[in-house]
């Protein structure tokens, strides 16, 4: 039997957000320690209220979540309400939050299980600006010998970048954060975009997230009439599918964030290449950008494992098995 995997997962909901904590909550393998909100899509306030809902609608009242940092480290807070919705998780509106925000700094939340926890054995990861973690590092260095690693969506290379011509939301919103975690020396594996681009919501795969029953105490849970946790996500997606699908023209969006728990999960569903990976602080054109050494032309020491491709129908398949358990 494989052992369990201590995760924390840090966040800024965001429907894709929410799609990828609803996969960890109802995968066994993944024991989550702590959510951990931070300032992103929408402001901190936002983020942990819409973490509470999106375990309460899995029925996991029992996972504690905490607020971390509310802005970047070195900059005003960028937010991404024209993509989220004010809310940050529009769609179907969830009712607000019975469990209260756990009390404690979410960054000595992480600390605290790192430290107490056997080294090397607790996975952060990471979905929104790397503000919590780079923080945690800042005030515990001791840290970074025992985390046994972090996976985070964020960053481009060949799909350059989302927010800007030349970077990615979460690396743009605080790269000074992005930049620290980078030279921290802490094993680091990168769900870019050029891997997300490639994790599209087309229809037929929508359909199946609308068309998933849920189990019996899901509908329970959710009431009489209610809509399924299935309908739930499909409206999430439909609400910020309308941005990309525009942007992009391609036949749906990227679902962003669930491909670092899926990364966790099944990680022969991706391909990359370990390399280095520096972040622009400086440049006011090119903020945030992932200078990634994806052709090794530089000598630099790697860094990272940066991956590139999905197969984006199996990650699709292993998103409505486990989310259809709930
Ligand atoms: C990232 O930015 C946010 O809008 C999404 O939640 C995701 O984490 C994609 O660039
Ligand atoms: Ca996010």
């Amino acid at each position: 039997m494989t052992q369990t995997q201590k995760i924390i997962i840090d966040t800024d909901p965001g429907q894709d957000d929410a799609v990828a904590i609803l996969l960890a909550l109802a995968s066994p393998e993944l024991d989550v320690l702590a959510v951990t909100a931070v300032a992103g899509n929408v402001p901190l306030v936002l983020t942990h209220t819409n973490a509470r809902k999106i375990c309460e609608l899995a029925g996991r009242r029992d996972v504690p979540v905490y607020a971390g940092c509310d802005r970047p480290l070195a900059r005003d807070l960028v937010t991404a309400e024209y993509i989220h919705g004010v809310s940050g998780l529009d769609g179907i509106s969830l009712p607000e939050p019975q469990m209260p925000l756990s009390e404690g700094d979410g960054v000595d939340v992480i600390i605290n299980h790192v430290m107490n926890e056997p080294a090397g054995t607790v996975s952060l990861c990471v979905l929104g600006p790397l503000t919590n973690i780079a923080t945690a590092l800042r005030r515990a260095p001791q840290i970074a010998d025992r985390v046994k690693q972090i996976v985070l969506m964020g960053g481009a290379y060949f799909e350059v970048g989302n927010v800007t011509p030349a970077a990615e939301f979460n690396i743009y919103v605080d790269p000074e954060a992005a930049q620290a975690v980078f030279q921290s020396g802490i094993r680091i594996v990168v769900l870019p975009l050029d891997v997300t681009h490639k994790a599209l919501t087309t229809p037929a795969r929508v359909a199946r997230f609308r068309e998933m029953a849920g189990g019996a105490e899901n509908r329970a849970r959710l009431g009489r009439g209610q809509p399924s946790i299935g309908e739930v996500v499909a409206s999430w997606i439909d609400f910020f599918e309308r941005f990309d699908v525009e942007k992009y023209g391609a036949e749906g969006a990227p679902l962003h964030d669930p491909c670092v728990i899926a990364y966790l999960l099944a990680p022969e569903l991706f391909k990359g290449r370990e390399v280095n990976v520096e972040i622009e602080v400086d440049s006011p054109l090119t903020r945030g950008m992932t200078v990634a050494d994806w052709w090794r032309v530089t000598g630099r020491e790697a860094n990272a494992l940066f991956l590139r491709d999905v197969d984006a129908d199996a990650f699709f398949d292993l998103l409505v098995t486990r989310i259809g358990r709930l």
